[in-house]
């Protein structure tokens, strides 16, 4: 059996610890020839890809980013290189040239697409959910997030030291996509006084009513607002659009926007911090090593089992599977009912409306 695999879209912590695991379990347990295929789909157009073995994963397990590279506007449906046109034929006639038995795809929604995609045209996929996001559907957790929140407690952790030392109001700015998972349980992790989150549109007013309040009490405040937060009747604050890229909009820029209309409202000064992509680099949590690991074993056992078309998911605390086509290009926002938004609200925790 010789099975490829692929890492697509943005990086994330864990995606290297996924590679060691699908490699090490379908070499030990399947006796498998394991092909890593560089940068995402690209290298399937590109035709670089390179043989893993056992002693390619030693030591990655800790390693942020992915030893293989990625790419996020590397749709062969719709290959940038060739103005859009489709060279998914090219893609296919590279992975049978090799001689892939299956191919292991890990990635979020939009890789999820094309893993689909291709599934269709008959290369056997399996799908690992990956996204700092946590906004794949059908699954409680991608790997990747609980290192980015980890990452944005650190930052509220800091942000409060000199909020408390000056008077000041602090604002930190998550990644998150459409999704206010990274906010929500970075905020909560965090001790955030204020939650800004793109599911619920926030009231300006509210914002200031509650640093005013805290103005006379407290005397400082730390606000964690989502980057696809959004005022009530507003709209996205984006940073920049990648024309030929799947999902064109790059948020950014919403914390210091919000520390503009702010400021003329209440006493404090405010400083808006933009967390970045220090949300993506890095070493994964212990959580995400075991999470990835356990995510890439299974998707091992689906290739030997030849259950293919399937992503692997996490139900609770069990690993479980679901159709690609089931996740592709679909997004999973925070629910209204969701316990930890109840839970913030019962603490008193501001979410702006
Ligand atoms: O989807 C992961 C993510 O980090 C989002 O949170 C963020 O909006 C986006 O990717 C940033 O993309 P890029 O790395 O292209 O700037």
């Amino acid at each position: 059996m010789h099975v490829g695999i692929l890492t697509g879209g943005g990086d994330c912590p864990g995606l290297n610890a996924v590679i060691r695991a699908v490699t090490l379990a379908l070499i030990n347990e399947a006796g498998a020839r394991v092909t890593g295929i560089h940068r995402g789909f690209l290298g399937l157009l590109t035709r670089e890809s390179r043989r893993l073995d056992p002693d390619a994963v030693v030591g990655i397990l800790s390693q942020g980013g992915t030893i293989l590279g990625t790419h996020n506007r590397c749709d062969p449906f719709h290959y940038f290189g060739a103005n859009g046109a489709d060279a998914s034929g090219q893609a296919m006639a590279y992975a049978r040239e090799l001689g892939l038995d299956a191919l292991v795809v890990i990635g979020g929604d939009g890789t999820m697409a094309i893993a689909h995609g291709f599934h269709k045209l008959g290369l056997p996929v399996v799908g690992v959910p990956k996204t700092i996001d946590n906004d794949l559907c059908h699954t409680d957790r991608s790997f990747g997030f609980d290192s980015a929140v980890a990452v944005v407690a650190e930052a509220l952790d800091r942000l409060e030291t000199t909020a408390r030392s000056h008077g000041r109001v602090m604002i930190a700015e998550t990644m998150g996509r459409y999704a206010g998972w990274i906010a929500l349980e970075g905020g909560m992790a965090g001790a955030a006084d204020i939650i800004l989150l793109p599911e619920q549109p926030y009231q300006l007013e509210a914002v200031a009513q509650r640093c005013r309040e805290r103005e006379g009490r407290e005397g400082h405040t730390l606000i964690c607002i989502a980057e696809g937060a959004k005022p009530v009747g507003g709209s996205l604050t984006v940073a920049a659009t990648i024309a030929d890229s799947p999902d064109p909009l790059r948020l950014g820029g919403v914390g210091a926007l919000l520390q503009h209309q702010l400021q003329p409202l209440i006493q404090s000064e405010i400083r808006a911090t933009l967390l970045g992509h220090v949300q993506r680099g890095g070493s994964p949590t212990p959580f995400d090593r075991v999470l990835a690991t356990r995510f890439g074993w299974h998707a091992a056992q689906l290739v030997r089992r030849g259950d293919f078309g399937r992503m692997v998911t996490l139900s609770g605390s069990e690993i479980a599977s679901v159709r690609i086509e089931d996740v592709a290009n679909k997004n999973r926002p925070v629910p209204d009912d969701h316990s930890l938004l109840l839970a913030a609200r019962g603490l008193g925790i501001s979410l702006g409306t």
